[in-house]
């Protein structure tokens, strides 16, 4: 089998980060994701493109979206030196849906489904290992070494305010995405609600069921 070209799809703390770290591990395959891709470019100088920021990272604290300008061409060389890859965090509204068209075709596209309530305690308990990229949960996934737990750091758009935001920013522009994918057939739907190996696992059936 070719290296699958896997979409994966879902709300801000939907698991998108913790399911694409295992099959990128699993299959073999790059993980691309336009979030990390953005942090390390925060202060990125976008003032030529005239928006109403000059950095990405103005943009990311507020919970809006990064210009489609400035997230299309990311993801347009991370793609042409990939062969199998996941794709994490974009497309997040129909022009990037376009965009990504024409950049590639796709094998499979993934939703995970989770419910608000569920996201907003995710996301406000939800810590990183700066010196990994590990991602972690005060209740639901904490690190065993303390030595990592007392190095862990949260994120600055995972305060309820802003998550909040992100929800109503995802439902405004990101869920005619999951429609789009829905409509022409290629979306399979996971329960992302199970404990995250169990997730896992759905996952990775899904993938080698229509791979
Ligand atoms: P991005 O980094 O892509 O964030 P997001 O989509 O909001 O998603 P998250 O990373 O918050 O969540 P996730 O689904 O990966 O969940 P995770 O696995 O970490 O984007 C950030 C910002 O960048 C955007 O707001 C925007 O400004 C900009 N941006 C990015 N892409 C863009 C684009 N295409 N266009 C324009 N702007 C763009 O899990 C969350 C937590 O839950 C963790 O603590 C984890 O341990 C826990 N967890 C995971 N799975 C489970 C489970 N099954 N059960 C219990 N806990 C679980």
């Amino acid at each position: 089998m070719a290296q699958p070209r896997i979409l994966i799809l879902g709300a801000p703390g939907a698991g998108k980060g913790t399911q694409s770290a295992k099959i990128a591990d699993y299959f073999d395959i790059e993980h691309i994701t336009t979030g990390d891709a953005l942090r390390s470019n925060k202060e990125m100088d976008i003032s030529h493109l005239g928006l109403e920021y000059d950095t990405p990272g103005e943009y990311m604290d507020q919970g809006e979206l990064v210009p489609d300008a400035v997230v299309n061409a990311i993801v347009d060389e991370a793609l042409s030196s990939a062969d199998g890859f996941i794709l994490d965090g974009y497309p997040r509204n129909l022009e990037q849906v376009e965009e990504l068209e024409e950049m590639t075709d796709l094998d499979i596209v993934i939703a995970l489904d989770v419910s608000e309530e569920e996201l907003v305690h995710r996301l406000t308990g939800r810590r990183m290992d700066p010196e990994t990229g590990d991602i972690y949960h005060v209740e639901y996934n904490p690190p065993e070494d303390p030595e990592v737990e007392d190095r862990l750091v949260q994120r600055e758009d995972d305060t309820e305010e802003t998550v909040r935001e992100r929800l109503r920013v995802y439902d405004e522009n990101t869920a005619a995405v999951l429609e789009y994918y829905d409509e022409d057939g290629r979306l399979e739907r996971v329960d992302g609600e199970q404990p995250p190996d169990d997730v896992w696992e759905d996952v990775k059936e899904t993938v080698e069921e229509t791979s």
